[in-house]
């Protein structure tokens, strides 16, 4: 019996520990130049970034536009004059987070009462006027497409106004603003090729929060992965809620670009710069794609491929637009023109109306699509979504919480097993830079996108080296190995 609670309370607080590493995956970074900003300005800016690699992208694009006015970053939101949070509304946990931080802040005027607090991102698009006026939380408030007039609304909020923009566009894109690559390792950057979301997954507020989906003009994709490219990067990765259904025309020449042209394009920058991708939907990705991956040896070898729920039932209702049986065929079409991809999921658990059945199908398709790696959320209800417009949130906390549980249990147990079928393999590994637990060690990734750490040895190597590494041992995270 007391056996038996140790392992609930260590499988409880495991389970606590993966949710809240995935909730706050990446979140509340705060963010600066690594690679000292010689200029001096006369004021300083602090952003902390939530949410999907989009968001952080934007942050890249938002520190660029302040610093072209004339504001200079800091990673000390004490000495800021301009305090932003980028934030994120996926779930609600997300958006307590940064409420919480907000009344931080708003504690830290006191002692700076000049400083202005601006919300920016995705929840400022819902929840603009609770924010600002029933909480008096902010100064500013900007939308994820308003970002090129947040000088004016500086301004504006200096003034005692309030500065707000919140209206979403059908053409921003960002194209022509160079990110100041903010918090880098040199090695690895991302690129965004598209914004907003078309799809209306019934669970999902992204339509909502960031509009309608445009395409980034291609040449700039490709400019912007050249100038990585020379200022010394080794791998870009193509950021977009849904890549697979990037397509831009040139407005003149009428020059079409599908995302398995992009690929092709981006990959033909330099055969020693990787590419990567992510996000794909099942629906939009294409033979064509999978067929200029495999022609590409510098395009990953790794998709992320989010599934939701393993049954047809509720993919249904979740308005997904696939079947469990076709995702199963396209998984089977990927590892049929990769053998040896790797393959990753998101999974929500305990969607309006799930039954046990429908969690055991979603057990039973994680089993058979043998995932590398998931990120797995309980179901958390959206207002405005199209699922809290048409579906009761019935199923009790305990149940979700119990079929995560399972689930997380069980994508563990896949990682592992698909680590030690890397055992005695050789991959060529990217370093990233020195392994988080031992300077004596280097971090790196293999084109599958598994984490290898391995003794530095030979002394001459540096980040962005690509090294053959023999995999000796692993961990359920990490492939640990030797160069050879
Ligand atoms: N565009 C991507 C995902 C963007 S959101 C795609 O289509 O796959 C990232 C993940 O958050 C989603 O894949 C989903 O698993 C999860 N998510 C989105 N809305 C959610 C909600 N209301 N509750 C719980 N998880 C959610
Ligand atoms: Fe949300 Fe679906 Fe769009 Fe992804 S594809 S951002 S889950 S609506
Ligand atoms: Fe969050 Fe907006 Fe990204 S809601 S997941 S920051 S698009």
């Amino acid at each position: 019996m007391t056996n038996c609670r140790i392992f609930v309370f260590f499988f409880q607080t495991m389970v606590d520990l993966i949710e809240k590493l995935q909730d706050e995956a990446r979140q509340g970074e705060a963010i600066a130049p690594k690679f000292g900003d010689t200029r001096s300005y006369a004021r300083k800016f602090y952003i902390e970034s939530y949410g999907c690699q989009m968001n952080f992208a934007d942050s890249e694009i938002i520190a660029s536009i302040l610093q072209e006015s004339g504001y200079g970053a800091t990673r000390n939101a004490e000495e800021a004059d301009l305090v932003f949070l980028n934030t994120c509304s996926i779930r609600e946990k997300a958006e307590q987070t940064v409420r919480k931080r907000l009344t931080e802040f708003k504690s830290l005027k006191k002692s700076n009462p000049g400083m202005l607090i601006g919300m920016l991102g995705c929840m400022a698009e819902r929840l603009k006027t609770t924010l600002l006026e029933e909480e008096k939380l902010v100064d500013m408030v900007v939308g994820p497409d308003a970002y090129r007039t947040l000088p004016v609304l500086i301004n504006q909020a200096d003034g005692g106004q309030k500065g707000v923009n919140v209206l979403l566009s059908r053409e921003e894109t960002y194209a022509d603003i160079s990110p100041v690559r903010l918090n880098s390792n040199g090695v690895t950057a991302f690129v965004s090729i598209m914004r907003g979301c078309n799809n209306m997954c019934a669970f999902c507020v992204v339509p909502f929060t960031r509009g309608r989906e445009r395409s980034r003009d291609a040449f700039s994709i490709v400019a912007e992965c050249r100038d990585l490219w020379d200022k010394g990067y080794k791998e870009v990765t193509l950021l977009g809620q849904n890549v697979d259904s990037y397509y831009w025309h040139h407005p003149e020449t009428g020059i079409q670009v599908t995302f398995a042209n992009l690929l092709e394009m981006v990959a033909n920058v330099h055969p020693d710069l990787r590419v990567r991708f992510s996000t794909s939907h099942p629906k939009d990705i294409t033979d064509e794609v999978l067929h200029v991956m495999a022609k590409h040896e510098n395009i990953c070898k790794y998709i992320h491929l989010p599934v939701q729920s393993g049954s047809t039932r509720i993919l249904q209702l979740m308005n997904r637009t696939y079947t469990r049986e076709w995702y199963l065929a396209k998984v089977k079409r990927i590892m049929e023109v990769m053998p040896g991809c790797g393959i990753s999921s998101d999974i929500i658990t305990g969607f309006c109306t799930e039954t046990d059945q429908d969690h055991k199908d979603t057990l039973d398709l994680m089993a058979e699509s043998g995932y590398d790696f998931s990120y797995m959320f309980k179901y958390s209800e959206r207002p405005g979504t199209l699922a809290a417009k048409r579906y009761e949130d019935d199923v009790p906390e305990e149940v979700k919480r119990r079929r995560l549980e399972e689930i997380v249990s069980l994508q563990n147990r896949l990682s592992l097993e698909s680590n030690k079928r890397d055992l005695g393999k050789t991959f060529k590994v990217l370093i990233e830079g020195e392994s988080k637990r031992s300077s004596q060690d280097w971090m790196g990734r293999t084109s599958h996108s598994k984490v290898v750490v391995f003794p530095k040895e030979n002394k001459s190597l540096k980040p962005g080296d690509y090294v053959m590494v023999k995999v000796n041992d692993c961990t359920q995270g990490t492939l640990l190995g030797q160069i050879i």
